[in-house]
C-alpha cells in the first residue's frame, strides 16, 4: 500500500503538511545536499526553483557566507513558510524568499552563477521549458544542479543511503518505512538524460547517486 503525497504546487493545507514532514524527516538530508552542491563563485547569486519552504537555500547560504540566494516557490504559502524559516535562521539579508513561476521567472537574462533545485524534477510536466528558462537566467559560465529521487531506487541504495547520512537506528526504520509508504512518483535516469538531451545545457549529464539522481549542465561562456 502506498499513498500519493503530492499536488504540482503546493498550496495550503498541503503546503503545512510537506513543511512538517520535511522539518521532521529531512532537515540534515539538505545540509547533505548543501555539502553535494558545487558552489563556482562563493560571492554569486543562487537561484533555487520550488523551493518550498526554503530549507536547502538556508543550508547552501549557511555553508558559504558570501553567497546570495533566492528561494522561490509558485504557492505564495510555502513563500510565507519561507520567510519565516529566514528570519528565524537570521538570513534575511542573504535569502530572498519569493513567489516566482519556474516556467516564466521575473530574473534578467544571465543574471545568476546557480540556478538548484530539490524533489522538484520529477513534477515538471515541460521539462524542455524549464530548461530553456533556467538556462536564460544562468550568467554565461553558470551552471544547473538538480537533485532528484530516482525511481525505482532499491534498498542495498537506501541502506547506503542512511550510512552516509549517518542515520541511527530509528533514522533507519524511518527510512524504511517511510520507503514503502510514501510513493513518490520520481522519473528514471533515462527520463532524465532524454529531457537533458533536449536542453539547451552544455556538459549535461545525468548521475545516478543510489536513491537520487543529479542533473547537471552548463552555460557555457561564448567563445571569442
Ligand atoms: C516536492 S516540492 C519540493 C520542495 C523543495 N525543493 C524540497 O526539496 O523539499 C515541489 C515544490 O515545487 C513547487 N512548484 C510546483 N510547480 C512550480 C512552478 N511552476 N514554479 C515554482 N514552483 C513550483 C511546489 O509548490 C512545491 O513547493
Amino acid at each position: 500500500m502506498a499513498f500519493r503525497m503530492e499536488p504540482v504546487v503546493f498550496n495550503f493545507p498541503h503546503s503545512r503538511l510537506y513543511d512538517f514532514y520535511t522539518r521532521v524527516f529531512f532537515l540534515k538530508v539538505y545540509e547533505q545536499f548543501a555539502r553535494w552542491i558545487p558552489v563556482n563563485n562563493p560571492c554569486g547569486s543562487v537561484l533555487d526553483v520550488g523551493a518550498a519552504a526554503g530549507y536547502l537555500g538556508v543550508s547552501l547560504a549557511n555553508k558559504h557566507p558570501g553567497l546570495t540566494v533566492y528561494s522561490t516557490d509558485l504557492s505564495a504559502d510555502m513563500v510565507r513558510l519561507n520567510k519565516k524559516v529566514i528570519h528565524q535562521n537570521n538570513l534575511k539579508d542573504r535569502v530572498i524568499a519569493q513567489k516566482e513561476d519556474a516556467y516564466n521567472l521575473s530574473f534578467a537574462d544571465n543574471s545568476l552563477d546557480l540556478v538548484i533545485n530539490s524533489f522538484t524534477f520529477h513534477h515538471w510536466d515541460d521539462p524542455e521549458r524549464m530548461f530553456a528558462e533556467l538556462y536564460r537566467v544562468l550568467k554565461p559560465g553558470g551552471e544547473m544542479f538538480i537533485i532528484d529521487g530516482k525511481k525505482g531506487f532499491n534498498y542495498q541504495e537506501m541502506k547506503k543511503f542512511c550510512r552516509v547520512m549517518e542515520f541511527g537506528p530509528l533514522g533507519r526504520f524511518l527510512a524504511r518505512i517511510m520507503g514503502k509508504l510514501v510513493w513518490i512518483d520520481f522519473v528514471s535516469t533515462d527520463h532524465a538524460r532524454s529531457a537533458l538531451a533536449s536542453s539547451p545545457f552544455h556538459n549535461a549529464i545525468c548521475e545516478d547517486v543510489g536513491v537520487f539522481m543529479f542533473l547537471k549542465g552548463l552555460k557555457p561562456v561564448p567563445a571569442r
